[in-house]
């Protein structure tokens, strides 16, 4: 299996470790920056090195290197600065996607390509778009990052192990992301149980303002180790079929009634991509929220030419 990791940046070059460190195939690590990859991966042997681990891994400034992967993660682009939203990179990173997006279809046709540059949504929205490939091959990380932070934060306002909590958010990975309180549970017990509703909602708005609040203390750059992790078992889903159920943003085509947008859903993820999108049962409050998210979205595709 040939993953090829387009950016070594932050997130691109540890979610190279965690892929090699895992054993899920062949990295190759790619950056347009002269010898940035080459630096990274070199280190990232040592590490393997000094764990035992077998490594197959290179790294290159050219990106046809990525030719015949089976799956290539996108990383590439700008992170947000402190005070900026991730709607807000979109003109910057959308001509980055696209050059590599006809990159992709170029030299790794049969590939499943995973977005991870912001805003999320939109990008994964534009591969799509410019590699044509189909809805099943290309979706982005993003609400499985929200769901583990989401755990986070419960589990330490309950004081119960993160993994006796399961959660479920859905919409944007941006500014109308969509927690879900009734499809959250404490070891099997719904999270009101647990806290009152005005806990709850505190915990959602800071859910939806973990990445800011990260950013803001970085000063620059954004978050790395959770999101590293969240893209590294996407990789393992699809590398080891695993037919898990992981939020990601998926090309909704009447699904939850919303058609023609990338979007945050659950899906069932495994060796050809998303094998099944997942339609909770959601109530006319959710409906109506996932709804406004998907026409933020629509707003920022609308702006690209
Ligand atoms: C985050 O939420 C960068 O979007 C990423 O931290």
């Amino acid at each position: 299996m040939k993953i090829s990791i387009v950016g070594a940046g932050n997130v691109g070059s540890l979610a190279a470790f965690h892929i090699v460190r895992e054993g899920l195939g062949e990295v190759v690590l790619l950056d347009v920056a002269g010898a940035l990859a080459k630096g990274k991966a070199l280190d990232l042997e040592d590490a393997c090195a000094h764990l035992g681990v077998p490594y197959h891994m290179t790294a290159s400034d050219d990106i046809s290197a990525l030719r015949d992967s089976d799956i290539v993660v996108i990383t590439a682009g700008f992170a947000r600065k402190p005070g900026m939203t991730r709607e807000e990179l979109l003109d910057k990173n959308a001509h980055i996607v696209k050059d590599l997006s006809l990159a992709i279809k170029k030299h790794a046709p049969r590939s499943i390509v995973i977005v991870v540059t912001n805003p999320l949504d939109v990008m994964t929205y534009l591969v799509l778009r410019y590699t044509a490939f189909f809805p099943s091959k290309v979706f982005g990380m993003g609400p499985s990052l929200d769901a583990a932070r989401f755990r986070n934060l419960i589990s330490q306002a309950v004081a119960v192990s993160s993994r006796d909590i399961e959660t479920t958010v859905i919409g944007t990975h941006g500014e109308s992301m969509l927690p879900l309180p009734r499809f959250t549970y404490v070891k099997g017990i719904a999270l009101d149980e647990f806290l009152d509703d005005k806990q709850v909602q505190s915990l959602l708005q800071r859910t939806k303002e973990r990445g800011k609040e990260i950013v803001s203390f970085l000063g620059t750059g954004s978050a790395y180790f959770a999101p590293s992790l969240c893209v590294a078992e996407l990789v393992s889903a699809i590398a080891k079929d695993q037919k898990r159920t992981i939020g990601v943003s998926a090309l909704l085509q009447g699904e939850y009634g919303l058609k023609n947008v990338c979007i945050g859903v659950p899906c069932l993820l495994g060796g050809s991509g998303i094998e099944k999108i997942i339609e909770l049962k959601l109530n006319g409050s959710e409906t109506a929220a996932l709804t406004q998210s998907a026409e933020s979205l629509r707003a920022l595709i609308t702006r690209i030419p």
